[in-house]
């Protein structure tokens, strides 16, 4: 889908390229020496500015981030905090599928109805969503007898 880009848009060369596009330049940042699998996920927000993250691993193996998760931490110290569109790319066999971590941190920031695109690095594009990506997730309403 094509959005005619706003004046402020136009510091950010990034719009004029398509999601999955950002995720996959990103990509090439990814620091994974101990996995060899690079990763790179592309965010846009409900305001159209488009945040990118990729995976970056450490030697204390617990201590990696995934590349949903960069693009989010990008997405907040930017002053967005809601997801209209979601972008993850890998050199993957299928379409990489973000762990469950991830799942519920893109849920945090995104409406069930928004847009998932999964693709590998030879064109494979899988599109989801995010409820589909985690049914039944825990939300505030849960704690709302506290
Ligand atoms: N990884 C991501 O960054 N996102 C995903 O969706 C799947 C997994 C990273 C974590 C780790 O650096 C490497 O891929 C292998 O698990």
């Amino acid at each position: 889908m094509r959005r005619r880009p706003h004046q402020s848009d136009l510091t950010q060369p990034e719009v004029f390229m398509s999601l999955i596009d950002n995720a996959r330049a990103v990509r090439e940042n990814a620091y994974a020496p101990y996995s060899k699998f690079k990763v790179g996920a592309a965010i846009r927000s409900a305001s159209g500015t488009i945040y990118t993250g990729c995976n970056v691993e450490n030697v204390a193996y617990p201590e990696g981030t995934c590349a949903e998760a960069g693009a989010i931490a990008a997405m907040i110290a930017g002053g967005d905090t809601r997801i209209a569109e979601v972008a993850v790319i890998a050199d993957s066999p299928k379409p990489v599928s973000p762990c469950g971590g991830c799942r519920q941190k893109i849920a945090e920031f995104a409406h069930g109805d928004v847009a998932v695109t999964l693709a590998t690095m030879d064109g494979i594009v899988q599109r989801t969503t995010v409820a589909d990506l985690l049914p039944g997730s825990f939300d505030a309403d849960y704690m709302s007898r506290v």
